[in-house]
């Protein structure tokens, strides 16, 4: 399924492989975060791309301008389909970050990867966003970092299924909704604090779901691959 993104988050790479033989044409594409990444390293970033997964980097880089260039420069470099930024690093990053994709895209003549950026963890909740001193509501704080991602031309945002709707409202209708917190009825909810159904968040309208241990921490997780992609059809996924 087209957009269902399974995160890899084992710490080896042949943990790493072997599910991502096992899933292999139910996934759409493959997410490889920092856990991976930090014991791992960019090899098996380049071993999935160069067989021709998708791979979605989220290391959600947060510095300066000039260091988050050149880190998307290096994750361009590495073949990546889509890559992450933190919003409330500031649009002065977010630009920088668009236009080192886009140079070196054009420098190895391929396309650039989808440039997508974080607006709030969905671990976070109401509460934990007043603790660090934010004294706006979850959703208007998510709404104006995706209208600033927007505005500095990224492709979309990494967004909780609960705030979907407004971020569609808000950014229309071409505009990448990257969904994580992922929780069917049986599932537990772990850290995420905002979750939602596969069916329901593609239904809401999100271009695609992230789901990690759902799947990956499932007994078999082909099969539950195989069950969050039933849940969706009907909702309009490209399977
Ligand atoms: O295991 P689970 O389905 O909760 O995995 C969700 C994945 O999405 C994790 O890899 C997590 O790092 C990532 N993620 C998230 N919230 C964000 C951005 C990424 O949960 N805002």
């Amino acid at each position: 399924m087209e957009q269902l993104l399974v995160a890899l988050d084992v710490d080896t790479v042949a943990e790493a492989r072997a599910l991502a033989d096992e899933l292999r044409g139910i996934a759409g594409g493959f997410k490889i975060g920092s856990r991976l990444f930090t014991s791992a390293g960019p090899a098996f970033v380049e071993e999935l791309a160069s067989r021709g997964d998708r791979v979605f980097l989220d290391l959600k880089f947060h510095d300066i301008p000039n260091t988050v260039a050149g880190a998307i420069t290096a994750a361009t470099r590495l073949g990546v389909w889509m890559v992450n930024v933190h919003a409330s690093g500031g649009s002065a990053m977010m630009r920088a970050a668009r236009t080192a994709a886009d140079e070196e895209a054009a420098r190895a003549s391929r396309a650039a990867p989808l440039l997508i950026a974080v607006t709030m963890l969905t671990s976070l909740d109401q509460g934990a966003l007043t603790a660090i001193g934010l004294n706006s509501s979850v959703a208007a704080q998510v709404e104006r970092l995706a209208a600033l991602t927007e505005a500095a031309g990224l492709d979309g945002v990494v967004a909780s299924p609960q705030e979907i709707a407004l971020i569609r409202r808000a950014c229309g209708p071409r505009f990448a909704i990257v969904t994580p917190g992922i929780r069917g009825a049986g599932d537990a909810k772990g850290d995420q604090s905002r979750t939602l159904g596969a069916g329901g968040a593609l239904a809401a309208g999100a271009s695609y779901l992230v789901v990690g241990r759902p799947i990956i921490a499932a007994a078999d997780p082909r099969a539950a691959a195989e069950r969050i992609a039933a849940e969706c059809r009907g909702d309009g996924c490209v399977s």
